[in-house]
């Protein structure tokens, strides 16, 4: 049995166990399977690797895709420059941490983009905020984050003004805020300033259409969910198992 997973603490609401299990069945891996572990802490990452023969690779949620940096043996280049792994693949013991991430938001970024290269801005400076731009700093795109903290970001909440937001015609949220069931949150900035020339990207694809996203579209911005990141993050990390 070659067994996959997924590790995080709370992953009763995974889109990843559907995923795999639906392309198992579709592409005939009998004996394959993927589950979900739920950990409270990451120090008990050791002992399921030990405990669970077959694992051949986990994806990594909330709120480990830092933590788990120590306990692997290396990572990809790109796992390294972002600081954060979200698939780790496991092979004669030696365990590898990838960004896959990276992958996923690219998919979603290049289509709405084109050939441009727009100021951004990046709400939060989270797991995800890392992966967002390491693809934005790899496609020359000029950006800043905004945090509640200076120590996390370039700029803080208060600091962002119309006239910034207006200069900015990109603006990626990778904030939970909105993120089913805290539907109601929104990030913090004067939409007023958003326009037509403007395309918003929320990380969050449950709602599909975010209090974010639907500012933005009443304001006549573009807007991108993230679901298509969701997919080609999780196809990026089949490519790795699969070799
Ligand atoms: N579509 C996809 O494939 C995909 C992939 C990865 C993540 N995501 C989504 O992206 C979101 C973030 O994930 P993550 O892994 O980056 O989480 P994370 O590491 O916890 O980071 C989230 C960041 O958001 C900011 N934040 C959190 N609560 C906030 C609040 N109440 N007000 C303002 N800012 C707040 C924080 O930044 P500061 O500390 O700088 O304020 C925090 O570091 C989640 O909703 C997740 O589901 C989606």
């Amino acid at each position: 049995m070659a067994r996959y997973g997924l590790i995080g603490r709370h992953l009763s609401h995974s889109f990843s166990q559907r995923y795999f299990t639906e392309k198992f069945g579709r592409d005939g891996l009998t004996s394959h399977r993927y589950d979900l572990f739920e950990l409270d802490r990451i120090e008990a990452l050791p002992e399921l690797l030990a405990s669970t023969p077959g694992l051949r690779g986990l994806n990594v949620t909330i709120p480990y895709k830092q933590a788990v940096i120590p306990y692997l043996h290396t990572l990809t280049p790109t796992a390294a420059a972002v600081g954060a792994v979200n698939t780790m693949d496991i092979r004669n013991g030696i365990l590898t941490g990838h960004n896959t991430d990276v992958d996923g938001f690219r998919a979603t970024l290049l289509p709405l983009i084109g050939d441009a290269r727009p100021r951004a801005l990046v709400l939060g400076s989270g797991g995800a905020s890392r992966a967002v731009a390491f693809v934005l700093r790899e496609l020359g795109i000029r950006f800043r984050v905004v945090s509640r903290s200076r120590e996390t970001g370039d700029i803080t909440w208060d600091m962002l003004d119309p006239s910034l937001v207006s200069a900015c015609p990109l603006i990626i949220n990778t904030t939970p805020l909105g993120m089913h069931p805290a539907v109601d949150g929104m990030p913090d900035l004067p939409m007023s300033a958003v326009g037509l020339k403007h395309c918003l990207i929320d990380l969050v694809y449950n709602p599909e259409k975010t209090r974010f996203l639907l500012a933005g579209e009443a304001q006549g911005a573009r807007v991108a969910n993230g679901l298509t990141m969701l997919h080609a993050q999780a196809e990026a990390a089949w490519r790795v198992w699969a070799g």
